[in-house]
């Protein structure tokens, strides 16, 4: 065989390695008959066996075989080349060549220092059983070379196994396989990518979990001084865990005198003694992301503390902070450089007597508003977000926005009722803003920060979110103005103030009125946001009743977009009217009717000493609302139809069900009492039916008019436990004053393709059932 016509590949086998398995001696691979066996001679590796078939048909079977690129043989020209070059030159004369088929004595290593295999490809060896040379020669009776006639076997010379690897047998399977290897590639890479061309976008984790709001002051005091404080968040974040929310707002902890519970800033880079030290604060946000909860901060752009450092060297006149606030002369005649108000009541504007000049504040007098036309002070404050990003926090919720920029002419704000005295315009209920709000210039430096947000956003699970707070009540086209453009984004949401009116009128209709106000102004695509409450509003359970406080809850976590709960709501806390003295809260001290200290009582937490609160000493900041003794946490984890269990199943609900998360949400029916809508996604045959009634009698709603909807319904989740899994007829669906149903339905009739106009999606996506998989449609 012609392996040691390869002998050049024998050349290791004729030193090392017999032909044969395990040496067999008896088999020749020459011609001739085999040659008595004698003890094989230690011949230099790169001896020709003398009874070697001859090298020149192993050349011409590898030339032959250059035509069949898949023969490996092909390759190892070069390498039998080498092998020759190498070690041929010190075998003796004699040694050094072969006969070639021609008779020709055939050189060895020569100068040229390689094989020449050419004629070896002419050996019949090599020819292919699957009639190679052999059919050219008819005659020829068809034989099979001698290296065929061995089975490969482990430890075979490579280049033998090489020679083997050529027969079809091995080759067919091979390309079958090789192709098999490319197509199934090809099919995989094409698969991938029409996935990820069809998956829809990932939710952010501001779109899957509600956001908490944490009233610092009053959600946990740790060290006994009665008030709230960083550690004390730290204690309670397994309440977060119990109620499946990640997302948590913490109000503001920065240094401050406190005249407006932190939202006069001395120092926006450090913490206020009274709420911790920054080692609180880094370990807080660390425990929270080791908890997987993210951490929105307070960014309060439009104001400073009038003790802040900036605003003393600018009343001082200081060349680089003289114009970092918005000072205007007034005088004895006219004290006042216009009929500007303060949202806390009274002018916005304060005469300085160190400066000579009066300073605008649009808040409190402690609040002097920062001049945002001054570069410097944008510069102030990107460097301040920029701080608060690299300590990690996962969102700023932007204070004050549409208050940022006032017109520069200072011109008189027109006076909603112009026969009303111009010295009685007190309130900021007198005056249409139209120079001290929504100013040309302020959706800049929103489109700034959060491009600057947006530069901390790309590490994967690090989306750093921004909400703004704008009351810009009937405008709100204003209000949508902060969504941005699809180009350009500004925040993720602004918050959505119009469910704070709900208490106006509890009714079916009015609310979905409320409802429809954003989704019919909201651009499309964007996502929708829901509260009732906050630290400035009066708590929705008492403002509409604790009768509606459950329906109220199972609207804002089964309606489409992100719910924010203010603390306590979770458990349905009431304003605590109860004072101990005069209002802590700027808004009080103008008008006490309109204080804020109600909303801001102690959290709730046990009937212990302080509702838990506080636990060291016998001290609030607020008196505690007199019911903690039963609406606290832990009597309403003990108790599975309580506010707290509804809605802890609700937002479990809310965040394992594609149609709440990502699905259509189509009003459905609304009258005097009960608001209802249903929530579907293409493809997927589950679907959710709310009736929610927030009138003062009970209802029965007939939804016999709604063919897309099967006749019996089963209720999953009622505000009212025994109407649990109750089935009811579509067209008798009874509800409470205050009670409200979660029905799921299983149908395969699409509500939204029928009732365009009654519907709105934000995250299009579709189901396949089959594949359990979400695409974009
Ligand atoms: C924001 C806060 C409010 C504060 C005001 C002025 O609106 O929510 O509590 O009084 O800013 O800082």
């Amino acid at each position: 065989m012609r392996c040691s016509d390869v002998g050049i590949t024998s050349n290791r086998f004729t030193s090392s390695v017999p032909l044969t398995p395990e040496g067999n001696e008896h088999f020749s691979y020459s011609s001739s008959p085999s040659p008595p066996q004698t003890k094989q001679p230690n011949l230099h590796p790169l001896t020709i066996h003398p009874a070697a078939p001859r090298i020149p048909q192993v050349a011409a079977r590898v030339r032959g075989r250059k035509r069949s690129a898949d023969c490996p043989l092909a390759s190892r020209q070069g390498t039998l080349r080498n092998l020759s070059s190498s070690s041929h030159s010190d075998l003796p004369e004699k040694e050094r060549s072969a006969t070639r088929s021609d008779g020709q004595r055939m050189q060895v290593g020569g100068d040229s220092g390689g094989m020449e295999l050419g004629d070896g490809s002419l050996n019949p060896g090599f020819r292919d059983v699957d009639g190679g040379s052999a059919a050219e020669d008819p005659g020829k009776e068809k034989r099979d070379p001698e290296y065929a006639q061995i089975k490969p076997y482990a430890g075979m010379p490579k280049e033998v196994l090489l020679l083997h690897s050529c027969k079809a047998r091995y080759r067919v399977p091979r390309e079958i396989l090789f192709w098999l290897m490319v197509a199934c590639t090809l099919a995989l890479v094409a698969l991938t990518v029409t996935v990820i061309a069809l998956s829809p976008r990932c939710m952010n984790w501001w779109q899957v979990s509600p956001v908490y709001q944490v009233y610092l002051r009053s959600f946990k005091d740790s060290d006994g001084d009665g008030v709230g404080d960083l550690k004390g968040i730290q204690k309670q974040l397994e309440h977060f865990q119990y109620l499946n929310i990640k997302s948590v707002w913490v109000s503001p902890f920065y240094r401050s005198p406190l005249r407006d519970s932190g939202y006069d800033v001395e120092d926006f880079r450090a913490i206020d003694p009274l709420f911790g030290t920054m080692q609180d604060f880094e370990k807080l946000l660390a425990e929270m992301h080791s908890k997987g909860l993210k951490l929105i901060v307070d960014l309060i752009p439009n104001h400073t503390s009038d003790r802040h450092r900036w605003f003393n060297l600018s009343r001082t006149g200081d060349p680089h902070y003289k114009d970092y606030y918005v000072w205007s002369d007034c005088n004895g005649s006219a004290p006042r450089p216009n009929n500007w108000v303060s949202v806390f009541g009274n002018s916005a504007w304060t005469y300085d007597d160190v400066r000579g000049q009066c300073y605008l504040h649009q808040f409190l007098k402690e609040q002097p508003d920062l001049n945002f036309r001054n570069p410097h002070v944008r510069k102030e404050m990107t460097d301040i977000i920029h701080f608060w990003l690299e300590k990690g926090v996962d969102g700023f919720r932007v204070g004050a926005v549409n208050r940022l920029l006032e017109a520069a002419h200072l011109r008189d704000e027109p006076q909603v009722d112009p026969k009303k005295a111009p010295e009685s315009v007190a309130s900021v209920w007198d005056l249409h803003h139209d120079y001290t709000t929504s100013q040309l210039g302020l959706h800049d430096l929103l489109r700034d920060w959060r491009a600057e947000m947006q530069a901390y956003s790309r590490e994967p699970g690090r989306y750093r979110f921004m909400v703004t707070e704008s009351y810009d009540y009937h405008e709100v086209d204003k209000t949508m103005m902060y969504y941005g453009t699809s180009l350009v984004k500004e925040s993720d949401f602004p918050f959505n103030f119009y469910l704070l009116d709900l208490p106006q009128n509890t009714s079916g209709l009015w609310v979905k009125h409320l409802v429809q106000l954003w989704m019919a102004n909201m651009p499309k695509g964007q996502w929708p946001n829901w509260l009732v409450g906050n630290h400035d509003q009066p708590r929705i359970a008492s403002s509409a009743g604790h009768t509606y406080i459950r329906a109220i809850n199972m609207l804002l976590l089964t309606l489409p977009g992100t719910p924010t709960t203010y603390y306590g709501e979770e458990i349905g806390m009431e304003n605590n009217n109860g004072t101990d003295g005069p209002a802590r809260d700027p808004a009080g001290k103008y008008n006490a009717s309109a204080s804020q200290d109600p909303q801001r009582s102690p959290m709730q937490w046990s009937s212990d000493m302080n509702a838990g609160f506080n636990n060291k000493t016998n001290t609030t900041w607020l008196p505690l609302h007199p019911d903690y003794r039963s609406i606290n946490v832990k009597a309403q984890m003990e108790d599975e139809g309580s506010v707290l269990a509804q809605y802890r199943s609700l937002n479990t609900l809310r965040q394992s069900e594609l149609p709440f998360l990502r699905g259509w949400f189509c009003f459905v029916h609304a009258d005097a009492s009960v608001f209802s809508y249903l929530r579907e996604l293409d493809g997927l045959s589950r679907a959710f039916l709310m009736v929610l009634n927030f009138g003062g009698e009970p209802a029965v709603t007939d939804l016999s008019s709604v063919p897309e909807l099967p006749d019996l319904l089963t209720v999953q989740m009622s505000t009212n436990r025994s109407n649990d899994d109750k089935v009811l007829h579509k067209s008798r669906i009874p509800t409470e004053a205050g009670e409200g149903l979660v029905i799921q339905y299983t149908t395969n009739t699409r509500f939204h393709p029928n009732h365009p106009e009654q519907c709105y999606v934000s995250e299009k996506a579709c189901y396949l059932s089959a594949v359990d998989l979400l695409y974009q449609c």
